[in-house]
């Protein structure tokens, strides 16, 4: 059984101070709290005066399990000013959300309350996730200061384009809670794919029949997707291949959409030059309507006969390219897992299969995998998927062929 004790497990361990200024997107930062703990990180919120005008400091501490801090000098840190507890072993200050206000005192270097005295003595790399209205960041003064951080390589994550509370239109929005937690995945998460061109396949076809209907496979893509993610945190150039689904795209990842097994072997060919591995998800028809009916077939209350061919094996001819790249598999059985698996791996000559049972991993967010390898058979423990997914880029990095 391969070792991955010494995987790191999100931000297991990870010792993150979460910095609160002032701004209604001060809610959101309640909910990124909760996903990075949920993370495993060690969440210790600091909020300025003005972020625990919006949300209160209790809020984060039954969020995060830790004290939330305010002001400097705090009653209740023993021994030593908050500063200095709270500045040991920090592994990253996130401020989320940062206002024009806090980037101006970053870029100026004041220390004028616990937060930027935190920045301002930190050893450990800083985030930033600005949250304002789109005047305020379109003024050049924001601007200049936001250049400034960027010099001193503080980490600028977005913002984002929509919908302000203002009720106006621009960029100002803060990122989700969900991308601020991929930045820092990313930051951490070991480079085991740098330099390394990626191409996956990910969700479903679908084979027209008329304009309306058509056959098709039961994936859900959440496997591919968190692969790509994976992949992309682990520092590889990412083109995932995907059929239709409706997931959001994972940073770092380039995305080309296809419908049908010809449209996604058109795009995997598009990309496969130069690239080192290629990781078939996608649950491709095995077959297609002979013709697609230009109009809706009409109901006619008779059986219909279809006549079907068989589709093209994308991986099986990636794989056999005069110099392919690393071909990984997929195989979701219904059962005797071990001996489809395999069977298919040495069919298609390919490195590495990666199984599961069809009861353990279609549709849901976990899943229990079987790797399969030159080196023989390797079952990893029922897991999210995300966290599978990097099981398998380390097993993929330890296998690849050096540059
Ligand atoms: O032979 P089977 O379809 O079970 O093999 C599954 C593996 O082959 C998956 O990795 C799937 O993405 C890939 N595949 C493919 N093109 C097909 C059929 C399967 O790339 N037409």
């Amino acid at each position: 059984m391969l070792d991955y004790t010494h995987v790191i497990d999100g931000l297991r361990g990870r010792k993150i101070v979460l910095g609160v200024s002032g701004g209604i997107a001060a809610y959101k930062a309640a909910e990124l709290a909760r996903a990075l703990k949920r993370l495993g990180a060690d969440v210790h919120a600091v909020l300025t005066e003005a972020g625990a005008s919006f949300v209160t400091p209790l809020t984060f501490e039954a969020l995060s399990g830790n004290r939330a801090w305010t002001a400097l000098q705090e009653e209740g840190a023993k021994g030593g000013m908050p500063h200095i507890i709270l500045g040991r072993g920090i592994d990253a200050i996130l401020v989320a959300p940062a206002s024009a206000n806090f980037i101006a005192r970053l870029a100026t270097g004041f220390a004028n309350d616990l937060l930027s005295t935190l920045c301002l003595a930190r050893e450990c790399p800083l985030f930033v996730a600005p949250a304002m209205n789109r005047q305020m960041w379109e003024n050049p003064a924001t601007q200049r200061n936001i250049a400034t951080l960027a010099a001193d390589g503080i980490a600028i994550l977005g913002p984002a384009a929509g919908e302000q509370a203002c009720g106006e239109t621009g960029l100002g929005r803060m990122l989700e809670p969900d991308a601020l937690c991929d930045a820092l995945l990313a930051f951490f998460a070991p480079k085991l794919l740098a330099g390394r061109k990626v191409v996956l396949t990910a969700g479903p076809t679908f084979e027209a029949i008329d304009p309306v209907r058509g056959i098709t496979n039961a994936s859900s893509g959440k496997m591919g997707y968190a692969l790509a993610a994976a992949c992309a945190r682990a520092g590889a150039e990412v083109v995932l291949v995907s059929g239709s689904v409706a997931l959001p795209l994972p940073a770092g990842v380039q995305r080309v959409f296809a419908t049908s097994a010809l449209q996604m072997r058109e795009e995997v060919f598009a990309a496969i030059p130069g690239a080192d591995v290629f990781i078939a998800v996608a649950a491709v028809a095995d077959y297609r309507p002979v013709e697609t009916a230009l109009h809706k077939i009409k109901k006619s209350g008779e059986p219909v006969h279809l006549e079907f061919v068989p589709n093209p094996d994308i991986l099986a001819e990636v794989a056999a390219l005069p110099q392919p790249p690393f071909c990984v598999g997929f195989a979701a059985e219904s059962r005797d897992l071990d001996a489809y698996a395999e069977g298919k791996r040495r069919a298609k000559r390919l490195p590495m299969l990666v199984g599961n049972l069809l009861a353990d991993g279609l549709g849901g967010d976990e899943n229990t995998v079987v790797i399969y390898d030159d080196e023989g058979r390797h079952p990893l423990p029922r897991a999210p998927k995300a966290f599978v997914a990097r099981q398998i880029v380390e097993r993929i990095a330890n296998l690849l062929p050096a540059n």
